[in-house]
């Protein structure tokens, strides 16, 4: 192996052999939505802005998880693009040695504005979660009239270059389920990569209910009454299947959490925006960096050693799966929003 390949090898290695390539990093938990799947209409439990972790603090703790071998960043949020600085954010990632590969999810509702400064500064790639193309049912799911901002910010990530632009939806019984074939229509003709994503039990409401869930098995029955769907050999790491639509090029995917769970090849950790690293979406345990990094009594050189042996130490108490389907699954005590998607 040459030295070059060496200093690639990502040091975040779990005991069950999984190795971390992949940071999500939650900018912010406040959102300019209330998707139904993730937050009651009249959530307020927001962080505390004195807790959020500001971009020099990020940064931080960024640049030790690249040297430890992280090579892919993920900005989420909430909605990562309400963060003041998020063109900065980005421009500072991707001015660090050895950069990640960066890209977004968002709602896209502030993307018309900012797709181009966001790939002028670095940023690769955009996911978007819209979970249906009726005006009156998005204001229903989401609790805001912003559909038309959703369609602008898209247009705006194909228009800047933001390639492929990917699209994720939640499939609701009784409230968008029918959408499936819809969704995917409309994905062929504009070009977005869909991808369909089972909910998962991560509501501020506590509301999620197997029954309701649209399976992975449902939806890929759904979209073969109208297409031609085969799956692609490879998956690697990525939590999504993906298929061949119509004998391809055209693909879509599905992310089956709960039914299909791709723990064992996990290659992620999260930091949410009040800095707590988190080894997994439904871990109960967090590592406390945002106490590393405000305290005073340590050095530069202190705190960063400390960092580092956070991050081994939330890598090496992962466990092997999440535990979703098992009979002793509790829900974490965070929301998604709170916790960075
Ligand atoms: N289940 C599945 N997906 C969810 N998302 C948010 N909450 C849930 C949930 N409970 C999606 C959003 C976004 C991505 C970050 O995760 O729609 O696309
Ligand atoms: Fe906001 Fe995303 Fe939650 Fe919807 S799912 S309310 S867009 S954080």
């Amino acid at each position: 192996m040459s030295h070059a390949d060496e200093v690639h090898e990502t040091r975040l290695v779990d005991s069950y052999g999984r190795g971390h390539r992949d940071m999500r990093i939650s900018l912010t938990d406040r959102c300019s939505l209330r998707c139904t799947y993730c937050m009651p209409a009249d959530f307020a439990d927001w962080i505390p802005s004195a807790e959020l972790l500001t971009t020099d603090e990020l940064m931080f703790v960024l640049e030790i998880a690249v040297d430890e071998g992280i090579d892919e960043v993920r900005l989420t949020g909430g909605e990562p693009l309400l963060r003041p600085d998020v063109v900065d954010v980005v421009r500072r990632i991707n001015a660090l040695p050895r950069p990640p590969r960066i890209s977004i999810t968002t709602n896209a509702l502030r993307l018309a504005g900012l797709a181009g400064p966001l790939r002028d500064a670095g940023l690769e790639r955009v996911n978007v979660s819209l979970d249906t193309l009726d005006r009156e049912r998005f204001k229903a799911l989401t609790h805001r009239d912003r559909f038309d901002d959703v369609l602008a910010g898209l247009a705006a990530a194909r228009a800047a270059g933001l390639a492929p632009v990917k699209v994720n939806s939640v499939l609701m019984r009784g409230v968008n389920e029918d959408e499936a074939v819809p969704m995917l229509a409309r994905a062929l003709e504009e070009d977005w990569q869909l991808r369909f994503i089972e909910q998962m039990p991560l509501d501020a409401g506590g509301l999620w209910n197997r029954a309701d869930m649209v399976t992975a098995e449902e939806i890929l029955e759904k979209l073969s009454s109208a297409f031609d769907i085969t799956p692609l050999p490879q998956r690697g790491t990525a939590p999504a299947e993906e298929f061949y639509v119509d004998g391809g090029p055209a693909t879509v995917g599905v992310i089956a959490s709960v039914t299909r769970p791709f723990c064992g090849t996990c290659d992620r950790l999260r930091l949410t925006a009040d800095g707590q690293l988190r080894n997994c979406l439904f871990a109960r345990d967090e590592t406390d960096l945002r106490a590393v990094l405000r305290d005073d009594a340590l050095t530069a050189d202190e705190r960063e050693a400390e960092v580092r042996r956070r991050l081994h130490s939330s890598v090496l108490a992962k466990l092997p799966g999440h535990g979703i389907n098992d009979p002793t699954f509790i829900q974490p005590p965070r929301p998604m929003s709170a916790i960075g998607g």
